[in-house]
């Protein structure tokens, strides 16, 4: 983008929307990964009518966009491309409605998950998808990766709540897909194409989601665990056997000694790995369901068990499961951290196939995560060196060979971005991949959103 380009749409859009101070460049550089790129401008639009501006502009001059919310995603989805224009949502931040009679909020895509939460919880009312960045993370970056998060297991992922959106394609004309209400089969559901594709096919600027009452009791069981394989088996079991709570984390070996030592955390002797099981439900129901699974995992194999219901007690033990990725940064100089779901009876052969390929490649293998849903964070613990992706490489391939082999995907929720774009035709097929190609043709025929996402160039 050159100068004459910034003065034109500093005068489109006005000064104070237009950002290139070199300080503001570089904040807008990262994401949750180690990848950076530095933009030419940061544009920080207030009105759906900015957005579709700068991208009519952005279309005509051939500029690239990259849509960005707060930053924390972990596969480099808001790294700008470089010379190009990061799209900052942070003043797009307000609620616009609540309405309890439909179980329906709306609002615009720089809002904090968590402040939205608790603005509806106030209220009585619930925006189940909770990823562990919820209090750090927009709506709008959770609707284009499609988080996840730990209540998926009951509650599903963002795509399930997402009942509308407001968006603007490439050449600035606003669309809006879906509607208010909970139903709707009125031609393609382009609101579900738009969820998870990762700021490559249109920029939200409102987005509707579906809500539900606010449960009344929320019960914690932390069970301890003497190795990795007995956490992990329980894990399953309990859910084979039928229980349905809303979360089943689990943490591993390496996961568990690395929260020990960086948290004020507290196990029995002997614990090696740890699972944490929540439920939800109408008053005295959750806290009986909760007893019943600690009932059935002591009489499995748990050293021990415990029940939190206390809303703070049970948030001090959320919190460290929510800190596991910095503590695991803590012993280690490089994390590289991946995602991987596999159908859940595969979890137990996964994690055996994980410990096989960290003694095969001389590294270290973290893994916790979502267990009920099959879906685990696997960091790769490795010492400094220049280009650890490069390092690395044979090691992320053969985790994506063996979920693959097991009937898994290569993201269960923070998307393909950059960091996994050279592995997605492992896993999509030449015709599937080359229609995902077309569909992003036809929204976005300049390849201005957000290039180098998703595909290998
Ligand atoms: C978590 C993030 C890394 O579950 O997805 O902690
Ligand atoms: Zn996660």
């Amino acid at each position: 983008m050159n100068r004459e380009a910034i003065r034109k749409l500093r005068k489109l859009l006005g000064p104070d929307s237009v950002r290139e101070a070199p300080e503001d460049l570089v904040l807008a550089s990262y994401d949750g990964t180690d990848l950076s790129g530095v933009p030419a401008v940061v544009v920080r639009p207030e009105t759906t009518e900015e957005v579709s501006r700068t991208l009519k502009f952005a279309c005509e001059h051939a500029i690239p966009v990259t849509p960005r919310g707060a930053a924390s995603g972990l596969t480099g989805g808001s790294v700008p491309s470089p010379g190009g224009i990061s799209l900052d949502f942070e003043r797009m931040n307000r609620i616009i409605s609540i309405s309890r009679e439909d179980a329906v909020a709306v609002a615009q895509p720089g809002i904090l998950v968590g402040d939205l939460q608790r603005e509806l919880a106030g209220r009585g009312l619930f925006y189940p998808p909770d990823p562990s960045s919820a209090s750090f993370s927009t709506l709008g970056g959770n609707v284009a990766e499609c988080a996840g998060g730990l209540r998926a297991l009951k509650y599903g992922v963002t795509r399930d709540y997402v009942l509308a959106i407001e968006a603007v394609l490439a050449d600035g004309t606003v669309i809006h897909t879906g509607s208010a209400a909970h139903k709707s089969v009125a031609g393609y559901d382009l609101t579900r194409l738009l969820v998870g594709s990762e700021g490559t096919l249109a920029v939200f600027t409102e987005i509707t989601v579906r809500l539900l009452p606010l449960p009344q009791e929320v019960v914690l069981v932390v069970a301890y665990f003497d190795s990795t394989e007995a956490g992990a088996g329980a894990a399953v079991a309990l859910l084979r056997e039928g229980f349905f709570p809303r979360a089943v984390e689990f943490m591993d070996e390496l996961t568990m000694s690395s929260v020990l030592s960086s948290s004020d955390a507290q196990a029995p002797r002997g614990t090696r790995s740890c699972v944490l099981v929540e439920t939800d439900g109408p008053e005295g129901c959750a806290v009986r369901e909760a007893r019943e699974m600690a009932a059935f995992l002591e009489r499995g194999s748990a050293l021990e068990t415990r029940l939190a219901s206390d809303p703070r007690e049970r948030e001090v033990l959320w919190d460290i499961r929510r800190q596991i990725s910095p503590a695991i940064h803590n012993i280690s100089e490089v994390k590289l951290s991946e995602d991987v779901c596999v159908p859940r009876s595969k979890i137990v052969e996964l994690l055996r196939r994980l410990r096989e390929i960290a003694q095969r490649h001389g590294v270290r293998i973290a893994s916790y995560g979502h267990i009920g849903d099959g879906n685990l964070h696997v960091n790769i613990l490795d010492e400094k060196s220049p280009d650890p992706r490069e390092k690395l490489a044979g090691v992320v391939s053969d985790i994506f060979g063996a979920t693959l082999e097991l009937g898994g995907t290569i993201s269960g929720e923070h998307g393909i971005g950059l960091t996994k774009r050279d592995y997605l035709d492992r896993e999509a097929g030449p015709a599937e991949l080359a229609l995902m190609k077309k569909i992003k043709g036809v929204f976005d025929p300049t390849g201005i959103l957000n290039p180098g996402k998703i595909f290998k160039k």
